[in-house]
């Protein structure tokens, strides 16, 4: 009995212990904290694709960063990768290009890397941007979200026209916490992505429809029970 608690303590702990750490890139103005994975997709010879995924591990560094009271940007670099992050703030209250009033964003994500697998044709750098607004969150708030995928078209760098078409990257998230704009306090008010606003829905529910199935079995045993202490005669008389 105390064994299988052990057990259960020493497993939970392990399992924290275990988890990878997600690395952290961070400079005054902004906190990029997560897992960040590439699923690259580039062409072989016969024209099909092949893929492959790398990570951001904790030897990527910030090697390049501004910070502006409008515009923040921060390039990672990890080996011939680099990925540069640009951040925006729409402190208005009508809506601006991409971002929302009185909210901030990601509005642009570079990644460059060299292909250089076996089997790759051609072999050498390429480019994957995209444009937009990605992480959206309200001012003075920390983004945060579980897991998020983003597919970015790629192009040959030097651009050779036809010859990287339908390549790409895969971006991953996970465990992805981010901040900019953000005053520097401790106390990190988070905006949660959508997926993860859904989830913390669903555990209340799920909470609620458990503890009503409960009521119905301890019901059930109980009216069970007593159908039985009646049919022996049993301690209703006394
Ligand atoms: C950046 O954010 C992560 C996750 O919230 C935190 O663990 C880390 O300490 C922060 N880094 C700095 C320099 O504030
Ligand atoms: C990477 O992307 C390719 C193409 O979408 C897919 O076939 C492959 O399973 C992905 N790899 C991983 C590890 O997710
Ligand atoms: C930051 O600004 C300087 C000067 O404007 C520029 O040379 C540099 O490339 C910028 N860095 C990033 C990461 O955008
Ligand atoms: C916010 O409003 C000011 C003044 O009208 C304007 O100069 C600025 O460009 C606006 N910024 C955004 C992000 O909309
Ligand atoms: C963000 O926080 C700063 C400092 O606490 C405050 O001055 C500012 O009004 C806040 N902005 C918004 C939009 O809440």
């Amino acid at each position: 009995m105390y064994r299988h608690t052990i057990f259960c303590a020493v497993a939970v702990i392990l399992s924290g212990v275990l988890a990878e750490k997600a690395p952290s890139f961070s400079k005054d103005c902004f906190n990029i904290t997560g897992v960040i994975s590439f699923n690259v997709t580039y062409k072989m010879a016969d024209d099909k694709l092949n893929s492959y995924v790398v990570k951001l591990s904790d030897k990527a560094a910030v090697t390049d960063y501004n910070c502006t009271q409008t515009a923040v940007s921060a390039t990672i670099k990890e080996g011939s990768s680099s990925l540069v992050v640009q951040f925006g703030i729409n402190p208005n209250k009508s809506k601006h290009e991409a971002i929302d009033p009185e909210h901030w964003g990601v509005t642009q994500m570079t990644y460059n890397y060299l292909v250089d697998a076996a089997d790759a044709n051609p072999k050498g750098m390429r480019q994957a941007t995209a444009v937009g607004s990605f992480f959206v969150t309200p001012i003075n708030h920390t983004y945060s979200c579980r897991s998020q995928s983003i597919y970015i078209p790629a192009m040959c760098v030097p651009p050779r026209p036809g010859l990287c078409t339908n390549e790409g990257v895969l971006l991953h998230f996970n465990r992805f916490v981010v901040y900019a704009f953000r005053p520097h306090i401790d106390i990190h008010t988070y905006h949660y992505c959508k997926a993860d606003q859904k989830v913390k829905d669903i555990v209340p529910i799920a909470v609620g429809v458990a503890l009503a199935a409960l009521v119905v079995i301890v019901l059930i045993a109980y009216l069970i029970g007593r159908r039985r202490t009646v049919a022996a005669g049993g301690y209703e008389r006394v």
